[in-house]
């Protein structure tokens, strides 16, 4: 097997095979997500409440992401692994200045990472284009933005009514133009984002509960695995009620997003 590339993925999505997502934070996980045929192992921030017990992401620190990608990179390798890395920069590590923004990527990069994730809309154009232009692929991230959980009020569904559902749209263009390649919709509604997906020629719409008409999906894996310390969001499966191995599922998930019965109109009522 190839190693999932860009190029890659814009063919996937240029056949209309669904892209799949899914967070990994350590190198076993990591090593069986690939293993289960997930193209792009996101090492999201969500790792402040899976893995160290935070109420949110806000306090994630750039050295903890730093070490989570070292991990999942080293597994993949290990495993002889295929997947595309992408690694969140984390609260506080890049709205200073795009400057900032360079100097945290770079660590991240240099821990095996090969695209950084980073939240908002607007302000994050011109940081975007930034990284881009110095080699460093961005994944950007709009809707419920949860390092901003405490500004938004909670994690609610965004870009409802049409005002906010034209800044979304402009954000997600102005992104585009910039130069990220991905861009994840977390909570908005099911239409907002298929009709994003058909203007975003160039830069393919990854949704969690974002309905299923994004070019590819994200769940957290602890999530779908049923294993949390809070309760699910509305829009997760359970994977391993159904399966009988954590790998099993993973490529659960995997065939349910590819043949589109993932995620269910079910799942999100808006
Ligand atoms: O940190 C994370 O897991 C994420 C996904 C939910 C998209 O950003
Ligand atoms: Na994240």
């Amino acid at each position: 097997r190839k190693p999932i590339s860009l190029p890659r993925l814009t063919q996937m999505r240029a056949e209309g095979e669904k892209i799949t997502m899914l967070t990994a934070y350590d190198a076993t996980f990591a090593a069986v997500a690939d293993a289960a045929g997930v193209e792009c192992i996101l090492v999201g921030d969500s790792l402040g409440m899976v893995c160290q017990g935070l109420h949110s992401t806000v306090g994630v620190s750039l050295q903890t992401m730093a070490y989570h990608t070292e991990s999942v990179t080293r597994g993949l390798h290990r495993a002889q692994g295929t997947a595309w890395v992408i690694a969140d920069l984390p609260y506080g590590s890049y709205q200073e200045s795009r400057e900032q923004a360079l100097r945290s990527a770079s660590v991240l990069m240099q821990a095996g990472a090969h695209m950084v994730k980073l939240e908002g809309g607007g302000w994050t154009a011109p940081t975007v284009d930034f990284l881009v232009e110095r080699g460093i692929p961005v994944c950007a991230h709009l809707g419920l933005t949860p390092q901003t959980v405490h500004a938004l009020g909670g994690y609610r569904v965004q870009g409802r009514g049409d005002a906010q559902a034209a800044e979304l749209r402009h954000h997600a263009l102005q992104l585009q133009d910039a130069g990220a390649s991905m861009l994840v919709l977390e909570m908005v509604p099911a239409q907002l984002s298929a009709s994003l997906t058909q203007e975003l020629t160039h830069c393919h719409t990854i949704g969690i509960g974002a309905g299923k008409g994004t070019a590819g999906q994200v769940l957290v894996l602890h999530d779908m695995l049923g294993v949390n310390l809070g309760k699910n969001p509305k829009f997760v499966h359970d994977f391993m009620q159904d399966a009988g191995s954590v790998k099993g599922a993973i490529e659960a998930y995997v065939q349910a997003v590819k043949n589109g019965s993932f995620p269910d109109d079910a799942l999100h009522a808006w």
